[in-house]
């Protein structure tokens, strides 16, 4: 028994985490793959692990101390429960598993369930930061039990990234929590991405600059309050020049953006909550967008504006755009944390929000440096309801105010689409906004399906007799 945590499943990710577990005082890890040949590999190739293999479940339990604790780094879905279930044949009560994938939250709050009555723990966890986080430093979103954290915390604690001199991991919640902060995790990623892209157009085509000057703007910006991973590698990104073409490689990529899901679930997930995320769901659906060549073909030659687009000034443009990417991405971070918000209170998670910003402060691919005035807004105001309403982010809106609708009207103006762009600023006057058309759509709807409305004036549900004389009716209240 001489491992005190295993991980199952040795691809890049798993394989990573095991080094990572065993780089750290007082571990020993035990490791096991459905091909033998993976584990010989990563066996041979790291002495200096004292990785502990084993070659089948058995082997794989009985090399692990008690309360036995094995992570799992394998596919979501079906090969997760394979894994489980083969698990749970050796583990015995108290023993924990740890789902290390991007499990969808509700497969996690069905598995916690079927595997709690077994007596075995059971945590569905996220793990954030691709390859180098995972060897070097993840941050990390357990859910499941108070008495498996008490084992596994220790072990988390030690492998997690650091930031500010605390470990990027918190014990997120019960059952599915940490897995539905890992998805709107995801979906905020997909926000980021998609409004650094646009902004990545529009200085291009607004400004004629190459990718690599581009990514200067960017090297530039990542040293200010936008500093962040996402925006240090998109420098990187447009520095790269082709082996092959000698162009920038950014211009021989292939435009049509893949996605493994976590973005559509993030959106499904909130419009079932009747939260809008918008710029998350129009980043998700720009990808999609992006991904019909066939479509895109056929409407090549649809007419737009007639003039072409040159900035006048193009440093004033670059910071223009600068201004509205940082304000959207306000509205980006507002949403999710909405989500978050609203899946705790449906799903019963007690979420303590600002942990969840500074657990994101280091080793996860949505790190940012103005997280932490994510954090010093929920510990101001823990049930601050919009996160945007901060005020150290209206001091942002306040800046970037006039350079955010410029940037947008101009997108609209000349043809460049920027969806996330746009829809993040229709959300955030959609929020200012002192009356909202939602009074006609309440008309509408009473009008053809006798839905009901309240009114402004006094208590109650009313009708409008509209195929009668049109007077007006106390109701039942329908929604
Ligand atoms: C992370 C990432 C990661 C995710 C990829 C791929 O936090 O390390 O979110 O978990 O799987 O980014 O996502 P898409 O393939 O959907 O872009």
């Amino acid at each position: 028994n001489a491992a005190n945590i295993g991980v199952v499943g040795l691809a890049v990710m798993g394989s990573n985490l095991a080094r990572n577990l065993a780089s750290r005082e007082g571990n020993t890890v035990a490791v096991y793959n459905r091909s033998r040949a993976k584990t010989d590999e990563l066996v041979a190739e790291h002495p200096e692990a004292g990785f502990v293999p084993a070659f089948s479940y058995e082997e794989f339990a009985a090399s692990l101390q008690k309360p036995r604790t094995a992570i799992i780094m394998v596919k979501a879905g079906g090969p997760t429960d394979a894994v489980i279930d083969s698990l749970l044949e050796v583990f015995e009560p108290g023993d924990i598993i740890v789902d290390g994938g991007n499990a969808l939250f509700t497969d996690t709050i069905r598995r916690e369930k079927a595997v709690r009555e077994t007596g075995v723990n059971f945590v569905g966890m996220g793990v954030s930061g691709g390859e180098e986080g995972a060897l070097l430093g993840p941050s990390l979103m357990p859910g499941g039990s108070d008495e498996s954290w008490v084992t596994l915390g220790p072990i988390l604690r030690s492998i997690a990234a650091v930031a500010e001199g605390e470990p990027c991991v918190t014990h997120v919640g019960h059952d599915g929590a940490g897995h539905f902060v890992k998805m709107v995790h995801n979906g905020i990623e997909y926000a980021d991405m998609q409004l650094i892209a646009e902004a990545y157009d529009l200085i291009r085509r607004g400004t004629g600059k190459s990718p690599a000057e581009i990514a200067e703007v960017f090297a530039e910006w990542n040293r200010g309050e936008l500093e962040s991973y996402l925006i240090e590698i998109t420098a990187e990104v447009l520095r790269q020049v082709d082996g092959e073409t000698g162009k920038p490689l950014v211009d021989v990529i292939l435009d049509q953006a893949g996605a493994k899901g976590t973005g559509a679930w993030t959106v499904q997930t909130a419009l079932s909550l009747g939260v809008p995320v918008s710029g998350i769901a129009e980043a998700t659906f720009a990808r999609s967008l992006s991904s019909h060549p066939e479509q895109r073909e056929i409407s090549r030659d649809l007419p737009g504006p007639n003039e072409g687009f040159t900035a006048d000034d193009a440093d004033a443009f670059i910071e223009q755009v600068r201004l509205a990417l940082y304000a959207s991405k306000i509205v980006a971070y507002s949403q999710g944390f909405d989500e978050i918000r609203a899946g705790a209170a449906e799903y019963g998670w007690n979420i303590d929000l600002g942990k969840i910003a500074a657990i994101w402060r280091g080793g996860c691919i949505i790190r940012a440096r103005f997280l932490n005035r994510i954090t010093d807004a929920y510990v101001e105001t823990p049930d601050l309801s919009v996160l945007l309403t901060a005020p150290f982010f209206v001091d942002v809106f306040t800046r970037a105010q006039d350079a955010w609708r410029e940037v947008v009207a101009t997108s609209a103006k000349v043809g460049i689409p920027a969806p996330a762009f746009s829809s993040s600023l229709a959300y955030y006057d959609g929020l200012r906004a002192e009356r909202l058309p939602a009074a006609l759509i309440q008309g509408q709807r009473d009008f053809f399906g006798a839905h009901t409305y309240k009114r402004i004036d006094k208590p109650g549900t009313f009708h409008t007799l509209w195929s009668a004389d049109r007077s007006e009716i106390e109701a039942e209240d329908t929604h």
